[in-house]
């Protein structure tokens, strides 16, 4: 069989041949219906019987593995792809380094590999719960439509996950599955399991910044699985890679394209105020910024870990493009000099590389983030505006790690914690501005209108006109 195509003829499409092993086909056949209903009772809401402009996975070539259809969301083939077997694959990093990547878990580090691909696949419904009522005020037809793009793919990385406890750990495995739909984003009794994966999306603001900062977490969590010396779980992720490479974009962009309407309003004039005209200040802007970044910093776990140096040292999850480095692939020499607070003061320590890994990967995914800075920043020079966004200091407004229970400014200075909260309001979003930017948002079906505060992208999905029917409503299913 080519395992580049997936098998659409299945209850459940797949390429990794489900047909040939009847008890795990069968045990995944009887969670679907679970998974159904949890996208019916969870999922979007509403317009479950309109027809979507979605893309789905027709094969895991790098080239056109995307076909586009309209589908109605409940319809979307939601399916097992994996990139295919590296013939002789070797592990790449850790302790292991050079010998052979494993095809199955190695039975001391079930409990771990579990842990992981639990917390990764706990993020993909716990998004799409978050995000479930955003449909009712999406400013147009092309963003509706990006919209239920990401929450498909959320649920078919759930799929990934599912399929992989399944099929590699028993019955602990299938239990964790059902757990899957059983926790919900922001349940105070069964919340999910990371915080940011608890914070309401309550508007398309907080929606962009959520698709660029904490799907990009998402984005390096997956990089470092995808070089794991268990090969199921690299093929896995790798294929995710793929997809959420268009959730990254549509947040990237759409920040960008309120920046851009905004800048428009200004017309040149840095003092001028958008609000009379409906527009999302570029302070307020900033502010959402400044919280969601932070709040997805946490994601990467503690500065010095030694969880992180345990993952790193048996070869589970290594750095990003961990391949692709022409480092010390066991990272047992050196160090990593990480500021941290002793006695009311920062000073630098230097941490072994193992334990550092966290900031490692901190390290790349800020790095990733400054580029999307920059194009935002080139939006308000070519409007002839002094104003400039900017990143927090990766130590200001922390939950987790070295700096949770210290105050720093945005710049990254310590501070004591009167002098923070005095100047909260300033760097973070408030429930006023929360309150403003809700009153901006408004529903916009007409193809090819845009909500006042947001502009056009540059160009459509697929090759279509930004003007195309992205969704066709069923006419009865309406908000
Ligand atoms: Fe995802
Ligand atoms: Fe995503």
């Amino acid at each position: 069989m080519d395992i580049s195509n997936i098998d659409y003829s299945e209850r459940i499409p797949n390429n990794v041949d489900l047909r040939s092993d009847r008890r795990l086909q069968r045990a995944l056949e009887r969670w679907q219906p679970n998974y159904l209903d949890w996208w019916r009772s969870m999922g979007p809401e509403g317009f479950q019987e309109d027809h979507v402009y979605l893309r789905t996975a027709i094969s895991v070539d790098a080239k056109g593995w995307a076909h586009f259809d309209f589908v109605k969301m409940p319809d979307y083939r939601w399916g097992i792809f994996l990139t295919p077997s590296e013939n002789d694959r070797k592990i790449a990093f850790g302790d292991h380094l050079g010998r052979d990547a494993w095809d199955q878990v190695p039975g001391e580090y079930r409990n771990l590999l579990r842990r992981i691909i639990v917390t990764q696949a706990d993020t993909e419904p716990a998004s799409v719960e978050q995000q479930r009522l955003l449909g009712q005020t999406a400013p147009s037809l092309y963003d509706l439509r990006n919209l239920f793009q990401v929450n498909v793919e959320e649920g078919r990385h759930l799929w990934a996950m599912v399929y992989l406890l399944h099929r590699y750990f028993g019955r602990e495995g299938r239990e964790e599955a059902e757990e899957l739909l059983e926790r919900q984003a922001g349940n105070p009794d069964k919340p999910r399991i990371l915080n940011v994966f608890n914070e309401p999306i309550e508007d398309w603001l907080s929606f962009f910044c959520f698709a660029m900062f904490t799907d990009r977490d998402g984005k390096f969590q997956l990089g470092a699985l995808a070089e794991s010396g268990f090969s199921p779980l690299a093929r896995t992720t790798r294929f995710m890679l793929t997809e959420e490479a268009h959730h990254l974009f549509v947040g990237q962009t759409g920040v960008e394209r309120v920046i851009r309407r905004t800048a428009e309003m200004m017309n040149g004039d840095d003092d001028a105020n958008v609000r009379p005209l409906g527009g999302i200040p570029l302070d307020l802007i900033q502010r959402y910024i400044n919280r969601w970044f932070s709040l997805s910093l946490d994601l990467f776990g503690s500065e010095v870990s030694s969880n992180a140096a345990t993952f790193f040292a048996q070869s589970l999850k290594g750095r990003f493009d961990e391949t692709r480095r022409h480092e010390d692939h066991r990272a047992l020499d050196e160090g990593l000099i990480i500021p941290v607070v002793r006695g009311g003061k920062l000073v630098n320590e230097e941490i072994p590389l193992r334990k550092a890994m966290n900031e490692s990967l901190r390290d790349s995914y800020i790095a990733d983030c400054e580029k999307a800075l920059v194009r935002w920043n080139r939006e308000l020079k070519k409007a002839k505006l002094t104003y400039r966004f900017t990143l927090p200091n990766r130590r200001f407004h922390r939950h987790q790690g070295e700096y949770a229970d210290h105050y720093f400014s945005p710049e990254g200075d310590l501070m004591d914690e009167m002098d923070w909260r005095a100047r909260e309001d300033e760097w973070l979003a408030t429930s006023d501005d929360r309150a403003y930017v809700a009153s901006l948002m408004e529903c916009v079906i007409e193809p090819g209108r845009f909500a006042n505060w947001i502009a056009p992208p540059k160009r459509g999905i697929n090759n279509q006109a930004i003007d195309h029917a992205y969704v066709k409503f069923s006419g009865y299913d309406r908000r």
